[in-house]
């Protein structure tokens, strides 16, 4: 068995090479972080220093540093990890934008060919997903996950996981999963990436740490702790949330990685003196392997002989990380990954483009359309294409695009592209930049305005440059930047008809935007084919069917901000009520798009609500069904939402929450009747001992088309 062979490996390692394989570094060519360490990599690895390599990539390229490892005396062979986050050389929308297609299949397909492009071109490894709830838009790795939502979340991480690894480790079609950052990350205080989280245990249990249950449960093989501390300790060193949850709760068998560096930052934080002791620290604390830190390949074999560390808990981790290699099969075929002639088919498979521009279409949300302006009919005479990121391509890409060195990474289908392919030859397409992204000028405004003259419609492209939402990218101000509200506020006054496109890595600030333009798409960032897949939705080849997987909010002000927050003592009574209640006097409490908001080119009538049962014992289930029809004139898809609360409780309850949805399809005027199943699970919440329970009681049962338009309710009681 694969536990016998890693004994038996194990027990011919001398100290120091166990030490090396809990050490990882950085290739020098792409880097993800700061890279202040630079030993001999070379003859480290030979020397069996070395276990893991991160953002080395390519057949040739893991080829020859596995040629290293084989110079070693034990052959121990390297693992590759990369941040595959979405997309390889095919790069798929950002995984924010994802979320927002609440499309499981498509997803899970997602991160399969990503899985299978990267896994051709040596990757064993990607450090994805990340599965970090956010409520802040402030913080730019918002674009990295799933949203705000615990249900959605979780959700989204199994399929994710499931897409990266399939069911089994070695398959040449996947990589290993990473959930991360473990844990509570997207809670930083501020939004300031990196900063302090300071959080109750029960918020813990109840929302940041369901879908890392979720990614272990689809089978994730690894798993990163994070950067921030958790009420005062860093995760790095978290001994009760890797040793007592993650390893001992939920006996997760694979390895811990540290973020990069994030052991030697224990010195920073104040929580080590120095690197020794944080080396320590976190590997008393389970974190298995050292990303970049370099405290345990300088510290580990001393602190061990000191009887600070016990071999045994170095032992523990070198086990887990072995294992992780003999399930690749590496064992048997160091350079089974590197394959130049699979790398050569998987990038250029066409199935894998297919697939971008399915999901790019899936994620885009059509935020507003008034009298129909969308779609766009293709006998438009002149369309004036203007905005900062019509020509651009990299933008589409977004933040945690794989910067591949050896084959073409520069494909990429342009708005400008995408919409020239979609036009037929009776349609003039016209250009103006306007303005740069981040722009003080307004020097482009002029020919804009000229462009948009000569135009029946004008789309207008806007947003964040990819380097704007992203690691290290919080943002204070979150509104479009430079003068794109200005550049729109100009085109208005000629009188055309106006399509924007917002392309973000975040929920933005676009007040005005929002309120004086007939209509919006909110874009994200799409990746590869962002290009065709925006002209698809324009002409209305897609019909969108994306819902926000995130709050908007009206300012920065609103920040924290989400949809299911706790039922207060004094609830305003409506948005003009001010007196005594919890609400700004300055302002709505409500956020300018809610949380599962998306807009259709057709409408849905949603009737015919029926619960199976009036009330249910703890152990027993219930149905609710409802009727769903197209009542427009195209075909269209609708994210079905079932949301529940629970009246009254012993931990006060959130207004709504999330706890099921489902994707359908509808001809015009076709009716389908949609079931959800609600269990006990469903009712339960943790108590402040950490008890998951249910309780006795009313629950109103809300079925909508977002957080905020329910269409229809009903209630139910719950005994023993
Ligand atoms: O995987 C990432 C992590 O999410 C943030 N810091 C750098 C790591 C490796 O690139």
């Amino acid at each position: 068995s694969i536990g016998q062979r890693v004994d038996e490996l194990l027990a011919k390692m001398t100290l120091e090479e166990k030490v090396g394989q809990l050490n990882q570094y950085s290739g020098d060519n792409t880097v993800t972080g700061p890279l202040t360490i630079n030993p001999n990599k070379t003859e480290e690895i030979k020397q069996g220093k070395i276990g893991s390599m991160i953002n080395i990539l390519g057949s040739e390229y893991t080829r020859q540093y596995q040629d290293l490892a084989m110079q070693s005396r034990l052959k121990i062979p390297l693992l590759f990890g990369l941040d595959v986050v979405h997309g390889y050389k095919t790069t798929f929308p950002i995984p924010l934008a994802e979320a927002a297609s609440w499309d499981l299949p498509a997803i899970e397909l997602a991160a399969r060919v990503a899985a299978r492009e990267s896994a051709a071109s040596g990757i064993h490894w990607t450090f994805a997903p990340m599965v970090d709830i956010s409520r802040d838009p402030r913080w730019g790795r918002v674009m990295e996950g799933a949203g705000e939502d615990t249900y959605l979340g979780s959700k989204i991480a199994y399929a994710r996981v499931k897409g990266f690894q399939g069911d089994k480790l070695g398959d040449l079609n996947s990589v290993m999963a990473c959930a991360k950052h473990f844990l509570a990350y997207g809670a930083a205080i501020g939004g300031r990436d990196y900063n302090s989280v300071d959080i109750s245990k029960r918020a813990l249990w109840e929302t940041y740490l369901p879908p890392f249950k979720a990614a272990l449960d689809a089978g994730a093989a690894t798993f990163m702790n994070s950067f921030n501390d958790i009420n005062g300790i860093p995760a790095t060193a978290n001994k009760h949330i890797q040793r007592d949850i993650l390893k001992g709760q939920w006996n997760f068998t694979g390895f811990i990685v540290s973020d990069w560096g994030s052991i030697g930052e224990m010195v920073n934080h104040g929580y080590n003196a120095d690197k020794k002791e944080a080396a320590q620290a976190a590997i008393n604390a389970g974190s298995d392997m050292d990303m970049e830190s370099n405290s345990y390949r300088e510290n580990l074999v001393q602190l061990v002989r000191e009887g600070k560390v016990s071999e045994s808990v170095v032992d523990d981790a070198v086990r887990r990380v072995l294992h992780k290699k003999f399930e690749l099969g590496l064992f048997d075929d160091p350079y089974r990954y590197s394959d130049a002639k699979r790398q050569q088919k998987e990038l250029n498979n066409p199935e894998n483009t297919k697939a971008a521009r399915d999901m790019a279409a899936k994620s885009i949300v059509l935020l507003k359309n008034e009298q129909h302006i969308l779609p766009l009919s293709k006998n438009t005479k002149t369309i004036g294409f203007i905005g900062p990121m019509v020509k651009l391509k990299r933008a589409n890409h977004g933040f945690w695009a794989v910067d591949l060195k050896d084959v073409d990474s520069t494909y990429i289908v342009s708005q400008w592209e995408g919409l020239q392919q979609k036009v037929g030859k009776n349609t003039k397409l016209l250009y103006a930049k306007g303005c740069g992204i981040n722009d003080t000028s307004k020097a482009g405004f002029q020919e804009a305005i000229d462009v948009a003259n000569q135009s029946d419609v004008i789309v207008l492209s806007v947003g964040e440059k990819h380097d704007m939402s992203g690691e290290a990218k919080s943002r204070s101000n979150i509104q479009l930047p430079g003068v794109q509200e200005d550049l729109i506020k100009e085109l208005q006054k000629t009188g055309k008809p106006i399509v924007v496109l917002i392309n973000a890595g975040r929920p933005l600030v676009f007040n005005w935007t929002a309120d004086n333009m007939p209509a919006i798409l909110y874009t994200w960032w799409l990746g590869s084919e962002a290009g065709n897949a925006i002209a698809d939705v324009l002409f209305g080849d897609y019909n969108p069917s994306g819902k926000l997987p995130m709050t908007f909010p009206r300012t920065e002000g609103q920040i924290p901000i989400y949809y299911n927050y706790l039922s207060t003592g004094r609830p305003a009574k409506n948005e003009n009520d001010k007196i005594y209640v919890s609400a700004y006097i300055d302002l709505q409490n409500s956020p300018k798009f809610p949380f599962g908001y998306g807009l259709s080119y057709t409408t849905f009538g949603y009737s015919a609500l029926k619960l199976s049962k009036t009330s249910i014992a703890k152990k027993e289930k219930l149905e609710v069904s409802l009727s769903v029809t197209n009542t427009g004139k195209v075909a269209g898809e609708e994210v079905v939402q079932l949301y529940l609360k629970d009246r009254v409780a012993s931990i006060v309850r959130p207004v709504k929450e999330l706890k099921d949805f489902q994707k359908i399809k509808l001809e015009p005027g076709q009716s389908k009747t949609v079931v959800f199943t609600i269990d006990n699970e469903k009712l339960s919440f943790y108590d402040n001992d950490l008890a998951f329970i249910s309780e006795p009681g009313t629950f109103d049962v809300m079925v909508g088309s977002s957080s905020e338009d329910i269409r229809l309710r009903g209630q139910f009681e719950l005994s023993e």
